[in-house]
C-alpha cells in the first residue's frame, strides 16, 4: 500500500481523487500489486458532501510530518506556498508530482536537484499540454535524439479565442467572453491572453530539450489581445489561420532561439487544423524527424490523466530518481531572436509601405488597412523597415 497526499482539491485535486478511485483496481495492476491510497487532501476549503470527508485537512504537517505518505500530489497552482511545501516534501524523502507549470518553470531547477539527492522523483508531466504526453517522450521515448525543434499550440484558452475569430468571424473582446462564460478562460485571463501561460510551457520544454535551465522570463512574448478580425480574414485570403504559437530552436551548438507569439499558421500545416481547447505539440529530433503530440491540453480529467500517470510512475521508481533534469549555466546561449529569418503578415497605414518590401505579396486592403506578407528576412530588418507604420504578424513556415 502507498499513501498518497492531494494537495489542492480544485478542478484537478477533484479530477486525481477521481481516477484514483475509479481506475483503483487496474492502477493496482500497474504499479505491481501496491495499492494507491489517498490519505489526506489538504484544501482551505471545507467539502462536507465529500464522499469521506476525514481525509480534509487544512494543516500541512499533517501531511509532512506523515512517514506512511510516500508521493504528495501538488495541484495547487501558484508559487506560494506550493514552492515551500513541495520543497518540504522533497527534503522529508516524499515523491512529489505537480500540474503547476508556475513553479516548474520558476523552481523546477532546484526541486529536481533535491529530487535527486533525496533519491525520490519531481514529476511534470501535467505541467505541459494537460493530458498530452510530451514530458515523458522528451525526457525518456526521445533520448537518443538531438532535438532541433519544438513548436506548438500551447494554451487553451488563446486557441479557443482564435478558431472563435477565425469560425465564426467574432471579434477579441467577444470571443473572450464567450470562453470566460464556458469556464475556458479564468475571470483575469492575462495569463492565458498575454502569453505568460505559453511562454512558462514553452521554457519548460526548452530546458527539458536542451538540457539547460531556459529562464521563462527572458522567453520574448507576445499575446493575442492586439488581433482584430480583419488580421484573421486577410490571413483567410492567405490560405492561413491565427494562432498562438510557442517556438524553441536549439542549434548544433546547443544556442536556443526562443519566442512565444501569434502566427500566420498556412492551412497546409498541420498545426492550422488544430482548434479549440486542444493543443498540438511538434518535435523534431535529429534520428526521428517529425513527432506530433494533440490533445485535450487542459480541463479536469484531462489534466488528472496526466498527474495519475506520474503517481503510478512514481509508485513503480518510489526510492529511484529517474534522472529528469536540467542544469543552470552561465553563459548566455540565447539566440538573438532579431537576427532569426521569417516572413511577416503586415497590417499597414497607408498603401506605400508594401514598396519597400520587395517581393511582397498584396493582400488587399479594408477600411485604410494594407495587407501584405513579406519576403524571409531577420526581425531587426524587417522592423527597420516597417518603422511605426503597422503592426505585423511571424508566419510560420
Ligand atoms: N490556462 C491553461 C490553458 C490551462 O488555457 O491552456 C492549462 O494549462
Amino acid at each position: 500500500m502507498i499513501k498518497v497526499a492531494i494537495m489542492g482539491y480544485g478542478v484537478v485535486g477533484s479530477g486525481v481523487y477521481e481516477i484514483l478511485r475509479k481506475n483503483e483496481k487496474s492502477i493496482t495492476k500497474k504499479t505491481g500489486g501496491k495499492t494507491l491510497e489517498v490519505k489526506y487532501i489538504l484544501d482551505l476549503r471545507d467539502f462536507p458532501d465529500h464522499e469521506n470527508p476525514a481525509l480534509f485537512t487544512k494543516n500541512f504537517d499533517d501531511i509532512i510530518n506523515d512517514t506512511e505518505v510516500s508521493i504528495v500530489v501538488e495541484v495547487m497552482g501558484g508559487l506560494k506556498p506550493a514552492y515551500e511545501y513541495s520543497k518540504a516534501a522533497l527534503l522529508a524523502g516524499k515523491n512529489v508530482i505537480t500540474s503547476n507549470k508556475e513553479l516548474v518553470a520558476e523552481h523546477g531547477t532546484e526541486l529536481m536537484a533535491i529530487a535527486k539527492e533525496q533519491n525520490v522523483n519531481y514529476l511534470f508531466e501535467a505541467s505541459v499540454g494537460g493530458g498530452i504526453p510530451i514530458i515523458s517522450p522528451l525526457s525518456q521515448c526521445l533520448l537518443a535524439n538531438e532535438i532541433e525543434e519544438i513548436y506548438g499550440i500551447l494554451n487553451g484558452t488563446t486557441n479557443y479565442i482564435l478558431t472563435k475569430m477565425v469560425k465564426e468571424g467574432a471579434d477579441f473582446a467577444d470571443a473572450l467572453s464567450e470562453a470566460q462564460r464556458l469556464g475556458y478562460a479564468e475571470r483575469n485571463p492575462e495569463a492565458d491572453v498575454e502569453g505568460h501561460d505559453a511562454r512558462r510551457k514553452i521554457a519548460i520544454l526548452a530546458s527539458l530539450a536542451s538540457g539547460k535551465f531556459v529562464n521563462w522570463k527572458e522567453v520574448p512574448t507576445e499575446g493575442i489581445t492586439k488581433i482584430t478580425r480583419q488580421d484573421v480574414a486577410f490571413a483567410e485570403k492567405y490560405d492561413a489561420v491565427i494562432k498562438l504559437v510557442g517556438v524553441a530552436k536549439i542549434d548544433p551548438e546547443g544556442q536556443v532561439y526562443i519566442r512565444v507569439s501569434p502566427m500566420v499558421i498556412p492551412r497546409t500545416n498541420q498545426l492550422a487544423d488544430v482548434n479549440d481547447v486542444f493543443n498540438a505539440i511538434l518535435v523534431k529530433g535529429d534520428s526521428i524527424g517529425d513527432v506530433m503530440f494533440y490533445g485535450r491540453g487542459a480541463g479536469k480529467l484531462p489534466t488528472a490523466s496526466a498527474v495519475v500517470a506520474d503517481v503510478i510512475d512514481a509508485a513503480k521508481h518510489i526510492h529511484i530518481n529517474k534522472l529528469i533534469t536540467w542544469k543552470k549555466v552561465d553563459n548566455n546561449f540565447m539566440i538573438d531572436p532579431e537576427t532569426v529569418p521569417c516572413r511577416y503578415f503586415v497590417r499597414a497605414t497607408n498603401s506605400a509601405v508594401i514598396n519597400d518590401f520587395s517581393g511582397a505579396e498584396d493582400l488587399g486592403n479594408e477600411n485604410g488597412e494594407w495587407f501584405f506578407i513579406t519576403e524571409e528576412m531577420t526581425e531587426k530588418e524587417f522592423k527597420n523597415t516597417l518603422g511605426d507604420r503597422g503592426a505585423f504578424i511571424r508566419v510560420l513556415d
